[in-house]
């Protein structure tokens, strides 16, 4: 014995380097490791030991395993073998904003300081693994957990996660990408049965998955809760054998989504490595420390013994967490972590006031001038209400959470800031709406008291953290703005005119006043730093440069996945058709010619640029080169500002059904009023092929190619025709 623990000591030392891929030395002591361990130890490692840990091996000195939530912040101690908080004392974190927000600044370098500061704070606190980020694609407005991914764009979000996994690992932490895949929808999230062609599934559905683990190098993944072609994501043979560990060779841990796993045989040989979360007794009902009747434990145990699955099975999954284990709990040259630091505070401010996106900006009513001594009505719950508690398992513990109205009332200190809370939605509560039991007229009677006093109306509404809301567990009920906020701003306007809306939500709304406001800005869920933020763009502090990560349609049916009806989307309950296959978001609104309100991409801001010269480095290019596209970009406006210059691509003719374009590249430029930049951005030709079904394999098509720049999906300034051949 003494022997073994000397020998399992050394092997501790092994990983110099947090972020050094498993080498050769390392796998050789895995497997001395696994030599070393009884079968009982082994399944005892492939599942969980409480809500948020796995177990180790003691008396070898193998350390436990310990997980938490994601994505926005580390969230708060849960009891060992219950969901109710453990009350600690000293687990208030910096809440970072939502990814809805880091996707709209498009900008990676800021996603890899917020992957950095979220590392830190996990290390702080102790864990191994940080249950984020999450890059679902937005497909329909009502998915009550859109706030937690990056948008529709698939091309966006794999740029966009891959800087947060590197951040993070750096920490010695794991990030463990989520949910793979398919989980669009809350609606019967945990059984609907996703059908979708191949193509949609290797060209919407998994680009993001696909590049967390071939350029994030990511530690962990998590399996989703619905079922594509009639298996459980948690083990799917298609998801998790063929493409995850088959196609991109990905070396580390699956673990489930809590209570995501239902059959012992599937989880043993279809991919999943940990079990965590499952809410029985290994049956239907759940029972208090029930572990060992997980799926993966005893069960997995018996048909082990009785020779139904062969003991490799099971040292395929140890060898994967004690490769996790080499690069996080194992390796001793990790950092310690630092939490609540200033710079995590000034990450989390730059990151929220780099995503706010200005949407309408009628007779510059933004920014409003900070000095100015007017009178300004704050109206709306969102003002005031805490956005990060709430939403489920991305509720965070904040340090503190400055609102809205404390930002404004921060940065306005001369002007008079008159205040109304206008409507009320009632607290949060997890699986429930409790209504509030505030009297909605007098609140509309007080607000449009407040608003006839004002000189300037800033409305702050929009969607929150409860139940049919921007929350997990249920998907919105209705497209409009809840708890009657339509008709109070039609009865501000009344009173009022010179108002202007900020919306706090992770989702499109439906706006029937967009015509009579004059100013509109897009928030999102910010965090502890989010009326901070919210201040240095209205006041102009920052000029706004935030772009939507997705398309806002105008009515609900003119979003793809709610056009094809109820079998798309939510489906009758057991399966749903993704009907509108390729065609999500921008992709849909442009092939199909139906008018967003707001446009993927689309952001205004405080100056004006200038797009032009759009040049191709050639005219005809072959498989395997890169595409040189660079164009002139000046700010022609008074102040300095950012613009996101995107370039999409398109085929012209195909012998599949192709979007018109597609976003294959941006940069975001920060530029001084009156400069300008000569603006490169490379494109892999590879990246224009599609997913051929014929052959099972991604096809680059030859031909006739249009490049085209703008700043916006749907505000082309230049298009410029190339050929592949
Ligand atoms: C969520 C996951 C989360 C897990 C643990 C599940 O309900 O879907 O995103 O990481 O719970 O809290």
């Amino acid at each position: 014995m003494k022997n073994i623990l000397l020998y399992i000591g050394i092997t501790l030392g092994v990983m110099t380097n947090v972020n050094a891929q498993s080498d050769a030395k390392t796998e050789k002591k895995i497997d001395e490791i696994i030599n070393h361990l009884t079968l009982k130890e082994k399944v005892a490692m492939c599942h969980a030991q409480s809500k948020f840990s796995s177990p180790g091996i003691p008396r070898l000195g193998i350390p436990e395993l310990w997980m938490s939530d994601g994505p926005h912040g580390v969230r708060g101690e849960i009891n060992w073998d219950d969901w109710g908080y453990a009350n600690w004392t000293n687990d208030s974190i910096t809440a970072f904003p939502a990814l809805t927000c880091l996707a709209a600044t498009f900008n990676p370098e800021l996603s890899h300081e917020y992957g950095a500061a979220i590392g830190e704070e996990a290390r702080f606190r102790k864990k191994d693994v940080l249950l984020g980020p999450g890059v679902n694609i937005y497909r329909t407005p009502l998915n009550g957990r859109n706030f937690e991914y990056m948008g529709e764009d698939p091309y966006l979000a794999s740029v966009m996660v891959v800087p947060y996994i590197k951040g993070v690992q750096e920490n010695g932490v794991a990030a463990c990408v989520k949910h793979y895949a398919l989980n669009n929808q809350e609606e019967w999230r945990g059984h609907i049965n996703v059908n979708l062609s191949d193509r949609a599934l290797y060209e919407i559905y998994l680009p993001a998955f696909k590049a967390a683990v071939e350029k994030g190098h990511v530690w962990s993944i998590m399996g989703a809760y619905n079922q594509v072609r009639g298996e459980h994501c948690c083990h799917s043979n298609l998801l998790l054998n063929k493409i995850l560990k088959g196609e991109w060779n990905f070396d580390g841990t699956v673990i489930t989504d809590w209570g995501g796993t239902h059959d012992t045989k599937q989880a043993a040989f279809n991919g999943l490595d940990i079990e965590m979360g499952t809410w029985t007794n290994g049956l239907t009902s759940s029972a208090k420390f029930a572990y060992d009747n997980y799926f993966l434990a005893d069960p997995f145990l018996k048909m082990i013994q009785d020779g139904g699955i062969d003991e490799s099975v099971v040292d395929d999954k140890v060898r994967r967490i004690l490769r996790l284990m080499y690069r996080t709990n194992m390796n001793l040259n990790r950092s310690l972590g630092r939490m609540n630091n200033v710079e995590h505070t000034q990450a989390a401010r730059k990151v929220a006031a780099d995503g706010i996106v200005l949407l309408k900006n009628k007779n510059e009513f933004f920014p409003i001038n900070p000095d100015t001594n007017i009178k300004i009505a704050v109206i709306g719950e969102n003002a005031t209400r805490s956005m990060t508690v709430g939403g489920g398992s991305s509720e965070l513990k904040a340090k503190y959470e400055i609102s809205p109205l404390e930002g404004i009332k921060n940065r306005f200190k001369n002007a008079t800031i008159l205040h109304s809370m206008g409507y009320a939605s009632g607290p949060s509560a997890y699986g429930r709406e409790i209504p509030s039991k505030l009297n909605a007229d007098s609140l509309v009677k007080a607000a449009i008291d407040v608003a006839s006093k004002a000189d300037v109306v800033l409305f702050i509404g929009g969607l929150n953290k409860n139940h049919f809301q921007d929350c997990e567990g249920g998907d919105r009920r209705h497209f409009e703005l809840p708890f009657g906020q339509n008709e109070l701003i039609a009865e501000l306007l009344n009173v009022n005119s010179n108002l202007g809306v900020v919306l706090v939500s992770g989702n499109a709304v439906e706006m029937p006043w967009l015509n009579q406001v004059n100013g509109l800005i897009q928030s999102w869920y910010n965090g502890s730093e989010a009326g901070n933020a919210l201040a240095d763009v209205i006041s102009g502090d920052v000029n706004a440069s935030g772009k939507l990560p997705f398309s806002y349609p105008v009515k609900l049916k003119d979003n793809a996945a709610h056009y094809f009806g109820e079998l798309s989307y939510p489906g009758d309950s057991i399966n749903q058709y993704y009907k509108e296959d390729i065609l999500v978001g921008y992709r849909w609104h442009d092939t199909k010619k139906i008018k967003p309100l707001f446009a993927f991409g689309y952001g205004l801001s405080y100056t004006d640029f200038k797009i032009s010269d759009l040049t191709a480095d050639k005219q005809i290019y072959s498989k395997g080169d890169k595409i040189k596209v660079s164009c002139l970009l000046a700010n022609t406006g008074e102040v300095k500002g950012s613009e996101v210059v995107q370039v999409y691509i398109g085929k012209l003719k195909s012998k599949v059904e192709r979007a018109l374009k597609e976003l294959k590249g941006f940069k975001k430029v920060s530029l001084d009023s009156g400069k300008e930049e000569q603006v490169e951005i490379e494109i892999s030709v590879d990246d224009l092929a599609f997913y051929d079904e014929a052959i099972s394999d991604w096809n680059l098509e030859k031909g006739t190619y249009i490049i085209y720049i703008g700043n916006s999906s749907d505000n082309i300034i230049q298009k410029q025709k190339i050929n592949i051949k």
